[in-house]
């Protein structure tokens, strides 16, 4: 899809705006181009059982029956019996039963240890739109946001690309399991100033897309008191939160500030969205909610451009408030997720590959760097061309998340049936089993 309308830029003569042309949408990587080799020859067990099966997209699909039984059983719950007033219904602050409901359900999926106010919360199309609002209203063209690596590749586009900020990456290495450290974000930090750029925030991802693991408390803390030494903001992507297998395993930077009476809370920001924990990207639903009172007001007023239909938020209003109903889902999803994961890491582990230990997300962090024909990002790239066209798997390579060590791989598993995940596993089995009696040449 992106690359077709790609083609149709360079296809025409007359000149574009600077942000049309330029080159920081980053939908020229392998992310995107496995995505096209996936289209280009779908898997499908029947009528094309040796397709490309795809495994670079997170999303949940694990719960949908739950989901489909909720609304076929309160289709009432659709507003078409209050389509006038969906119809006319524009204002940015949003419906107040979708916002408590949403501050609510937050709520819950922190095992109810911190408080969301509805009035702090922005809503969104999706954490996408809340990524690119918060980084117009925290930084300048020019100005960097640190960001530790590896990281979704859709921050190159969301944080970059119409704003004319740059990412510095905070780099984290395999040797210890990819944590950030405060020297990492001290390197970042003066890199961004000897390029006489201006560090206006750090922004991660808790828990972590690609790792699929959570970031400890005392991580969190250390960076909560950087940005505080640096007089920096602190924004934390939590769209996963939902999808930690287990509650007591995700300390949010909700949960950090709530332990410090909201201290230095001025400066943190969390995006949310139910594009993963609900599995619904299609519905474009994302917020930002912020603990400085400026950052609201100015990311309501610039919601204008970003808003969420009147439609969607009454539908989900009345699910989300449904307790009954998200309490069932929130605990089925995560025991649904756990029981692929530990289906994906046995698999992986059968076949002699190690992955990273994760406990959330729709994905596991697997390392293929003994496979490499060289130690770099080309070597990376040559092996995941291989897995693209002859395994016929689409991964995310770590260097389409910036990860500084090659080898690495992202592998979506919530995104497909069980079956369609046997078969992958068997192609990933038969695939180690051939490289150990063909490659004579490496002893691994
Ligand atoms: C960390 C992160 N942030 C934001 C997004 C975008 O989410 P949305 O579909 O809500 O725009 C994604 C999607 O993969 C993501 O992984």
């Amino acid at each position: 899809m992106a690359v077709e309308i790609e083609r149709q830029l360079e296809s025409r003569d007359v000149e574009l705006s600077k942000v049309a042309v330029c080159e920081t949408h980053g939908e020229d990587s392998p992310y995107f181009a496995g995505w096209k080799a996936y289209e280009e020859n779908p898997y499908h067990p029947f009528s094309n059982p040796s397709g490309v099966i795809q495994m670079g997209l997170a999303e949940n699909q694990v719960s949908f029956d739950l989901l489909e039984e909720y609304l076929e059983k309160n289709s009432g719950a659709t507003g078409v019996s209050r389509f006038k007033v969906n119809a006319l219904f524009q204002d940015y602050h949003g419906l107040k039963s979708f916002r408590q409901a949403m501050a609510d359900f937050m709520g819950k999926i922190r095992g109810e240890r911190v408080k969301f106010r509805p009035e702090r919360i922005v809503l969104t199309a999706g954490a996408t739109a809340a990524n690119e609002l918060l980084t117009f209203i925290l930084a300048d063209p020019g100005d960097a946001l640190l960001v530790p690596t590896p990281y979704y590749p859709g921050f190159d586009r969301d944080l970059r690309w119409r704003t004319g900020v740059n990412i510095e990456p905070i780099h984290c290495h395999a040797s210890n399991d990819f944590q950030v450290t405060p020297q990492a974000m001290e390197d970042a930090y003066n890199r961004a100033q000897s390029k006489n750029m201006k560090v206006r925030g750090v922004l991660i991802t808790n828990p972590s897309n690609p790792l699929g693991a959570t970031i400890q408390r005392h991580v969190l803390e250390q960076i909560l008191e950087f940005a505080v030494a640096k007089n920096i903001h602190l924004v934390s992507d939590e769209i996963y939160s939902g999808s930690v297998f287990s509650s007591s395993d995700f300390v949010s930077i909700a949960d950090v500030l709530e332990s410090r009476n909201y201290r230095e809370a001025d400066r943190v920001h969390i995006v949310y969205s139910l594009s993963k924990d609900l599995g619904l990207p299609g519905f474009r639903v994302g917020t930002i909610y912020s603990y400085n009172d400026r950052v609201v007001t100015t990311a309501r007023r610039m919601s204008s451009f970003t808003l969420i239909s009147s439609q969607t938020q009454y539908l989900l209003a009345s699910m989300l408030s449904d307790q009954g109903f998200t309490d069932n889902y929130i605990k089925i999803n995560r025991q649904r997720l756990r029981k692929r994961y530990d289906m994906i890491m046995d698999g992986l582990e059968k076949a002699g590959i190690e992955c990273l230990k994760g406990n959330a997300g729709l994905f596991c962090w697997m390392n293929l760097s003994p496979l490499l024909d060289e130690n770099s990002r080309e070597g990376e790239l040559r092996l995941w061309d291989e897995f693209l066209h002859q395994v016929r798997l689409n991964v995310s390579p770590g260097s389409s998340c910036h990860c500084s060590d090659p080898g690495w791989f992202r592998v979506c598993f919530a995104n497909m049936s069980e079956q369609t995940l046997e078969v992958a596993l068997r192609r990933i089995h038969k695939f180690m089993d051939e490289r150990r009696t063909s490659h004579v040449k490496r002893d691994w």
